[in-house]
């Protein structure tokens, strides 16, 4: 067992002892799954299904594994560097609750539980991008909406723009992102840059490219 997990196990067996009811999935897991996995991981999804009880359960040890890790759901930056839209990652709370619901031996629970008609989630509208700049210092004031990742040599980068005035816009921390899954990170609001902003990255070599709203 990684030390990572031995610890959470020890610290998930300190907050067992004070929560009253156990995890189960037709309570509580059935609903996160829906909402931060099957997008993915369903019948002619991109990955194995995770939609039932019985495709969870067998898949428990390493659902524990992927979450603590991180790499499940695969989002690829770190919250709160930056201001990007569509995380899907999970808070600190749900790992521990995916977390203890494993370790007390993915218990069902009452299947009456699980919801009928699985959560609607809200589509999130990927807003149209115009043109690709890739380069290290504007030239003109430019206002952009989303940033892709191109050259990643490394599963941490972090992207910053610098301002002629000095002032630093965090822009993405990439981290442990996997080029397996490729995306576009939206920024929350449309970001304006003057003229003599530079774009620099933490690892030589890392490329981006940033992407003008559509006309
Ligand atoms: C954006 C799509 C996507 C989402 C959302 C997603 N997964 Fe995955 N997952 C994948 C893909 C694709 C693979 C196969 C990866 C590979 O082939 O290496 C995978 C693999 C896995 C694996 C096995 C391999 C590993 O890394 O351990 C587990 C366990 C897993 N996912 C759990 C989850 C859980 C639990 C969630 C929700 C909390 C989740 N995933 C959300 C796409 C996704």
């Amino acid at each position: 067992m990684k030390p990572l997990i031995a610890l959470m196990l020890l610290a998930g067996a300190a907050i067992a002892h004070d929560i009253s009811s156990q995890i189960t999935w037709s309570r509580e897991i059935s609903r996160l799954a829906a909402r931060h996995c099957v997008s993915c991981h369903r019948r002619g999804g991109s990955a194995f299904p995770l939609e039932t009880f019985e495709q969870a359960r067998s898949r428990a040890k390493d659902i524990a594994t992927a979450v603590l890790e991180r790499r499940m759901p695969p989002f690829g930056a770190v919250k709160g560097f930056g201001d990007l839209r569509d995380d899907r990652s999970l808070t600190q709370e749900q790992i521990e609750m995916v977390v203890l619901w494993v370790q007390g031996g993915a218990p069902q629970g009452d299947p009456a539980l699980v919801p009928k008609t699985p959560p609607k989630i809200a589509a999130f509208a990927e807003p149209k991008t115009g043109a690709e700049w890739t380069g290290a210092e504007l030239t003109a004031d430019r206002t952009f909406v989303a940033i892709r990742p191109k050259t990643i040599g490394s599963d941490s980068v972090r992207i910053v723009a610098q301002r002629p005035d000095g002032t630093v816009e965090p822009l993405i921390w990439l981290y442990r992102y996997d080029p397996k899954f490729p995306r576009t990170y939206y920024f929350r609001k449309p970001l304006k840059l003057p003229a003599g902003t530079k774009i620099i990255a933490s690892e030589p070599g890392a490329t981006v490219a940033l992407l003008e709203p559509a006309r």
